[in-house]
């Protein structure tokens, strides 16, 4: 399949790109597909973590104070997987841009590996948690041991992570909001967009007629974003260069 990138460069390229050019407050919006080059599964795409597994069986509080030792082998499963992978050259080539300094680079990302903090970006929101820390369910702790089991106050340490019928941390939801407030151009990698509310940050970007920058090999978006077909790996590192 050829992509927008592999293409040349299209109209759809110099708009994106000079969108970014001219921005000085540029926000990032990424999803599971930013990661999945390094080896890390979606959730709904083809071999997705939700393909086969019902969430509500490994993602919930529920099933978590049911079978405390099935949930966590889950997550530590994910964490090895992780820690056996690197960034790629997309979130490599992001990580420079936004470390260069010549805008404000704010990524807002729903993925929980801790892959931008560790490719440079200086400033992450990660709305749906982290796999890398744990808090306590009774009294709230944080632990960063993640493989502790028992809190000091003796309740179940889970991981720092976002289940389904939980609220996202509302001091990160309220800074994400204000950092797609502020930003004068969005890019929006590897997301189905269908998982609210973090998804309403890139309809409100859309509704402040900003431009929204996709990418993804099967976008989801459609105008007036302006989509380019490809992988991040791929895409990355030839839209950012020279900006
Ligand atoms: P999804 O699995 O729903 O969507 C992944 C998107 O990435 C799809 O649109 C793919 O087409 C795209 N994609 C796949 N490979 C790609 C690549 N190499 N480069 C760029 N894009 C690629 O993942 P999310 O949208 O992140 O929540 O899912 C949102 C939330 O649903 C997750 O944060 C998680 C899950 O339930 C929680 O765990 C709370």
């Amino acid at each position: 399949m050829s992509s927008d990138a592999e293409d040349g460069f299209g109209e759809k390229w110099t708009l994106a790109r000079s969108a970014l050019d001219s921005s000085r407050r540029v926000s990032v919006f990424t999803g599971a597909g930013m990661s999945a080059e390094s080896g890390i599964p979606t959730f709904r795409g083809e071999d997705g973590l939700w393909k086969g597994r019902r969430p509500e069986e490994w993602a919930t509080p529920e099933a978590f104070l049911e079978s405390p030792a099935v949930v966590r082998e889950f997550y530590q499963w994910r964490r090895d997987l992780i820690s056996g992978v690197n960034p790629h050259a997309g979130h490599l080539a992001l990580g420079s841009w936004a470390k260069a300094g010549n805008r404000a680079i704010d990524v807002v990302t729903q993925n929980v590996d801790g892959f931008h903090q560790l490719s440079g970006c200086p400033s992450v929101l990660e709305l749906h948690g982290s796999l890398w820390s744990q808090h306590c369910h009774v009294c709230q702790h944080s632990e960063t041991d993640v493989h502790r089991v028992s809190c000091h106050c003796g309740g179940p340490l889970r991981p720092s992570v976002v289940w389904f019928g939980e609220v996202l941390p509302q001091d990160v939801w309220r800074q994400a909001e204000e950092v797609i407030r502020h930003s004068e151009a969005m890019l929006v990698i590897g997301t189905s967009a269908v998982v609210y509310p973090a998804a309403s940050l890139v309809f409100a970007a859309l509704e402040r007629s900003v431009p929204v920058i996709e990418i993804n090999p099967q976008p989801v978006l459609g105008d007036p974003a302006i989509c380019i077909s490809g992988t991040a790996a791929k895409v990355l590192p030839q839209l950012l260069k020279g900006l």
